[in-house]
């Protein structure tokens, strides 16, 4: 019986496999962090991230079939992350799929990582109610998107420059807190004031981000103030971050009727962002849907889910001459 997908992820700094059956039940899911490798930088090394991935991606993918219990014969067809991301992390875990997908004459389906985070609030247990409008911030994607149902996705906006988690670390490492950034700055945040009037950017225009402003008015603001109080600082840049959002959420809402409000991606642990994000949906009379930070964050189980899609989707073969030995692309 093929009744299971096995889901690998490579794209940033999280090496993870899973599996993941046709109703997204996980069977099983490993994921190795690379955070204490990249602390010293303050941000993703690409080339430290690619080795790490090297070393720990086959340990990774025999520690998932060992928790399952199962071997290769359970197995439908392997999805892999195709990109957005780093392509010398993206290139291990494409090649280690293509390898065991020729080594178990499988299909390998190469999924675009997002399709991954779209689909992640329903893994285990149908959370989401449709229509949904769903936003994704993390620390490689900040995008808003549209799902009438689960396979149809309409991308509403997206940022111009960096991710929302991006501006907190890159704050972060400002304020001398570390990386990653987001949750001290989050902590910082509720101990000041917001009393400083940091910009905020594209406010009044679309569903589109900039964030490359607010982040550089913070460096300038730490530069030219005489005497700064970090915590005032954390408190207005997260009211800055706050407002964006809200104001984007409500406006997306506002243009595309949905029944709930999903937010995916590690920024969404944010307990500032949740509350906001809570009095909005209360407001509006929408169901506000926040997935378990495991499934929030990168992991595999997301691009084993969303491969099953694109094998329901798939009802006619595509005329590839070996499906076993090309990546389809979904
Ligand atoms: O989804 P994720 O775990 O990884 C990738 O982007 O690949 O997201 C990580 C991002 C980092 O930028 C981190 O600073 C941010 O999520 N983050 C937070 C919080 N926890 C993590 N940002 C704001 N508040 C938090 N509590
Ligand atoms: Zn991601």
């Amino acid at each position: 019986m093929q009744d299971l997908v096995l889901g690998i992820e490579s794209s940033c700094d999280d090496t993870a496999a899973a599996l993941v059956d046709a109703n997204g039940v996980v069977v099983a899911s490993v994921k190795v962090t690379q955070t204490e490798i990249h602390r010293p930088y303050g941000g993703v090394y690409p080339e430290l991230a690619s080795r790490a991935h090297v070393a720990e991606i086959v340990p990774a993918l025999h520690q998932t079939l060992l928790d399952a219990g199962v071997g290769p014969e359970r197995i439908r067809a392997i999805g892999v992350t195709r990109g957005p991301g780093l392509i010398g992390p993206l290139l291990v875990g494409l090649n280690t799929a293509a390898g065991l997908g020729m080594g178990w004459s499988l299909p390998v389906i190469g999924i675009n990582h997002l399709r991954g985070h779209l689909r992640s609030a329903d893994l285990e247990a149908p959370r989401v109610k449709y229509p949904a409008t769903v936003l994704l911030v993390s620390g490689g994607h900040t995008i808003l998107a549209y799902m009438e149902h689960p396979s149809a996705i309409r991308l509403l906006g997206t940022t111009r420059d960096d991710s929302v988690g991006e501006a907190y670390d890159k704050v972060g490492r400002m304020l001398g807190l570390g990386y990653p950034g987001g949750p001290p700055v989050d902590r910082l945040a509720k101990t000041g004031q917001a009393s400083i009037p940091f910009p905020r950017p594209m406010l009044h225009s679309g569903l589109d981000f900039s964030l490359s402003g607010l982040k550089s008015a913070v460096s300038r603001y730490l530069e030219d103030a005489v005497e700064a109080s970090y915590a005032d600082v954390a408190a207005s840049f997260v009211q800055a971050i706050l407002e964006l959002l809200v104001v984007k959420c409500r406006r997306a809402l506002a243009e595309n009727p949905s029944a709930s409000l999903v937010i995916v991606g590690g920024v969404a642990a944010s307990p500032q962002i949740r509350s906001a994000a809570a009095d909005l949906c209360q407001e509006l009379g929408v169901e506000l849907c926040l997935p378990p930070l495991r499934w929030a964050t990168d992991n595999a189980a997301m691009i084993a889910f969303a491969t099953w899609d694109y094998i329901r989707a798939d009802q006619h073969p595509r005329p590839v001459p070996d499906v076993r030995l090309s990546i389809v692309d979904y």
